[in-house]
């Protein structure tokens, strides 16, 4: 891989070349021989990126896809969502829409969820499942995920059902260790992969419960994806294409190595705070709960964060704005996948140029080292 890499959206991320190359094999049936094979090696090398000695799956459809199913086959009425920013808040939209109790423990937008709330709620009542989202991508949080599990599992005996759309393949993301049941991340984030399919796991006690929930749904019924994958396909006709990048993908991930990797995207959140912090560029995200895929910053006094979109993206760069409420705010850097220190530094140098021309008052700053 030696092509630049220029875009920092915080998903989806730049996909390597031999990856979208290898979306031009031609499509073959999926009830083939041959695909039976290909999705048997593929799906024996996922669970090594999420933890887990359960089976992993793949599911076409993006993860709000996955978010839903989770919610249909895990709860029959009361779930509780924890939320801090948009993503979260979609585990809620989606609980209320399929009509379910939800209520909600929520953290200010920019801070990480605190344990003990959840403690307290789940004292107060009893809930099948319990949902959260690792990474707020939104925001830019990463959340205590070992420890919110942990006050789940000593409270109650909720399903922890956790997003880990942004974070999985960037960040570390134990399934088992952690004691999560259902964990669902799609492929266009820290996984480099193009957009469109949902890796997803669920642990023997969820399936269990999934077992007694009626009307699970066709296509969100998380139970049968798990009795097609263990006959060797999907549940539908897959997104083949898609398929043939993850491989490539999934080949170059553990290549690296999942510790190799969490470390480099811990690496490359340190570069991007050290220049975010000689460049006046506050991070939104409190410092205790940062995360390593996705800086969500404050443009300095007086600049229009949109302003360094804009100029990014005439340089041939590409970053992410704000999100809802902190569009007028924020800007955010994704640091995801493939990024290397080599790409992040020529963004964060081209960056330093469009904050003088922008302050011209201000002294450019050396890009961090
Ligand atoms: C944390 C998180 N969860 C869920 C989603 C929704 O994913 P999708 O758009 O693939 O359905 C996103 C998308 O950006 C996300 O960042």
């Amino acid at each position: 891989m030696s092509e630049p890499i220029k875009f920092f959206l915080p998903g989806p991320s730049y996909v390597p070349e031999d990856a979208r190359q290898a979306m031009t094999k031609p499509v073959v049936g999926h009830r083939s021989a041959g695909f039976k094979d290909f999705y048997v090696r593929l799906s024996a090398r996922l669970p090594t990126v999420l933890r887990t000695a359960g089976d992993v799956m793949v599911a076409t459809g993006s993860s709000t896809l996955m978010m839903e199913s989770a919610v249909i086959s895990c709860v029959r009425q009361d779930v509780l969502n924890l939320t801090g920013g948009a993503f979260s808040e979609r585990w809620h939209a989606i609980s209320k829409s399929l009509g379910k109790a939800a209520d909600k423990v929520s953290a200010p937008w920019g801070q990480a969820i605190d344990p003990d709330l959840v403690r307290s709620a789940l004292r107060r009542k009893r809930y099948e499942a319990v949902t959260i989202v690792h990474n707020e991508t939104s925001t830019g949080v990463m959340n205590p995920i070992a420890e919110v599990a942990r006050a789940i599992r000593e409270e109650s005996d909720a399903l922890i059902l956790v997003d880990t759309v942004s974070s999985l393949g960037g960040g570390r993301v134990e399934t088992d260790e952690w004691g999560l049941d259902v964990v669902l991340a799609g492929t266009q984030k820290a996984i480099a992969a193009p957009p469109g399919l949902t890796l997803l796991t669920l642990s023997e006690r969820a399936a269990e419960r999934a077992a007694k929930v009626p009307h699970r749904g066709f296509y969100t019924d998380l139970l049968r994806y798990l009795d097609k994958h263990r006959e060797g396909g999907p549940i539908t006709t897959p997104a083949v294409s898609l398929f043939y990048a993850l491989d490539v993908q999934l080949d170059r991930i553990l290549a690296e190595g999942m510790e190799a990797r969490w470390a480099r995207h811990e690496r490359l959140y340190r570069r991007t705070a050290e220049w975010a912090a000689a460049h006046g560029c506050e991070y939104a995200s409190a410092p205790d709960a940062r995360s390593v895929t996705v800086s969500c910053l404050r443009a300095p006094a007086g600049v229009d964060p949109q302003a360094i979109v804009k100029g990014l993206a005439q340089r041939g760069y590409t970053i992410g704005g704000g999100y809802g409420d902190w569009k007028p705010t924020t800007f955010r850097i994704g640091h995801m996948g493939e990024v290397r220190e080599s790409d992040l530094d020529a963004l964060l140098a081209e960056t330093d140029q469009i904050l003088l021309n922008l302050t011209p008052e201000r002294v450019a700053a050396p890009a961090a080292r």
